[in-house]
């Protein structure tokens, strides 16, 4: 039983947040009359003492005491006697719980936005430097049309811009005070939840006590929007391992970020890259995990919600790391600029540039231009060249009204520079889109 019902090796992690809460409930029963000033007075030196003796990893944790919040009411009785029973007064366990993993969650989420704001300026940092490094933008991993190494990256700066709103909305949906709703139904005692939400930072006091000790909804959306941001590092991470693969050379990475083999000594592992990858799938575990055990619960509180604290403290971590690699990976990473500009001529990345030359030059209607072009393809297939490198004769027999002014858009940088629609790859656009983009993010 002892070993099934303890939470103390996971809620420790919650001391902090159960002494700041404590505190305060005692400063409120105090204010209230409802104990004495002496005892409220005792009872928060005695819990600064403790948080001290915590802090200095003092404390003895023991699974017979089940929680953190046992720990520190045994541990106060020890220090300050009697009136350690006072402080329970007016609360439970219940409520006490639910304030502190949303205060924990609260705090825990300004450090992650920080971090994406980290990954967000890195992001923006190499998108200048790369404003005007052509690549092959890929469709199906197919070269589609060129692009700017710049413009790619900023695509990741947008995803973690919506990352970024979706982990503040789930702090300001969460910042509701749980303390107070005691064990469901609320309390005879003359309490004030209103100072206590507003003491421990809240916007408010849980409007309805039982859903104040059963919700935990703040914690599924808080998994569910790591999960995406998750999801967005991973792909990056992906891209990374792709680009960095020596049969498309595309960038590289320093030591910092990559490590050797056991057995081959020429390899260059991006193990970082991999691991972002790869632990998105544990973190969506959790969420999976967490919303399946709180389907079905009955109101109020069960002890299977319990199980809430370690899915998301595993996952702020998890995601913690993961945008640190990333900011790290690519403030570190160099562009093979060559190598990408040689990969944008491929596959006839053009193809659509010269389409709507056919278009806005000769007036011809887009399907029909689509069908010209296949057979300019075709034709420079046979020829094995490039579409700039066709001979204009030959284009002619396709085509009897190109003229030469169709080489003007047929390279990959001429084919970027005209891409000036908004939200377009022009180089111009992109270093454009990094400033607005630094005031949008406020990087
Ligand atoms: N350790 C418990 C948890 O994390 C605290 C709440 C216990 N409440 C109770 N009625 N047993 O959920």
């Amino acid at each position: 039983m002892q070993r099934i019902n303890a939470s103390i090796d996971v809620d420790k992690a919650l001391y902090q947040q159960d002494i700041n809460a404590s505190i305060v409930h005692a400063q409120m029963l105090a204010r209230q009359g409802i104990i004495s000033a002496t005892d409220a007075k005792a009872i928060t030196t005695g819990l600064e003492q403790i948080r001290g003796e915590i802090a200095a990893g003092q404390m003895v944790f023991d699974p017979a005491l089940e929680d953190i919040h046992m720990h520190v009411e045994t541990r106060l009785k020890a220090i300050i006697g009697e009136a350690a029973g006072r402080l329970h007064t007016g609360r439970s366990r219940n409520d006490q719980v639910a304030t502190d993993f949303r205060l924990f969650l609260r705090e825990s989420i300004t450090q992650l936005l920080v971090q994406v704001r980290d990954v967000q300026r890195a992001l923006l940092d190499k998108a200048e430097q790369y404003a005007a490094a052509i690549m092959p933008g890929f469709t199906h991993l197919q070269i589609a049309q060129p692009v700017t190494f710049g413009h790619h990256l900023l695509a990741y700066g947008e995803m973690l811009a919506r990352d970024y709103g979706r982990l503040q909305d789930c702090q300001k949906r969460l910042n509701e005070c749980p303390l107070g709703a005691a064990a469901l139904a609320g309390t005879s005692y003359p309490i004030d939840r209103q100072y206590t939400a507003s003491q421990l930072g809240f916007e408010h006091p849980c409007h309805n006590s039982m859903d104040a000790v059963s919700a935990r909804d703040f914690a599924a959306e808080f998994l569910a929007t790591a999960s995406i941001c998750a999801t967005h590092l991973s792909r990056l991470a992906e891209e990374i391992c792709f680009w960095l693969s020596p049969t498309v050379g595309f960038i590289s990475l320093s030591d910092a970020y990559t490590t050797g083999s056991s057995i081959m000594p020429q390899k260059r592992n991006p193990d970082a890259a991999e691991l972002v990858r790869g632990k998105v799938g544990g973190m969506l575990g959790a969420f999976v995990g967490l919303i399946t055990m709180l389907k079905g619960l009955p109101l109020t509180y069960s002890k299977d919600m319990q199980e809430d604290k370690a899915p998301v403290l595993q996952v702020i971590d998890n995601l913690s790391l993961c945008l640190a690699a990333t900011a790290g990976m690519v403030a570190d990473l160099t562009a093979n600029t060559e190598r990408m500009a040689d990969a944008a001529a491929l596959g006839y990345s053009t193809a659509t540039d010269l389409a709507d030359w056919l278009v806005q030059e000769l007036n011809m209607p887009f399907r029909q231009a689509h069908h010209v072009t296949g057979a300019l393809v075709k034709l420079a297939e046979e020829k094995g060249c490039t579409l700039d490198a066709l001979d204009l004769t030959l284009m002619q027999g396709v085509e009897p009204r190109l003229h030469d002014g169709v080489y003007a858009v047929l390279s990959p940088a001429q084919s970027v520079q005209r891409r000036t629609s908004y939200g377009g790859t022009a180089p111009a656009l992109v270093r454009d889109a990094v400033q607005t983009a630094r005031v949008r993010y406020l990087c």
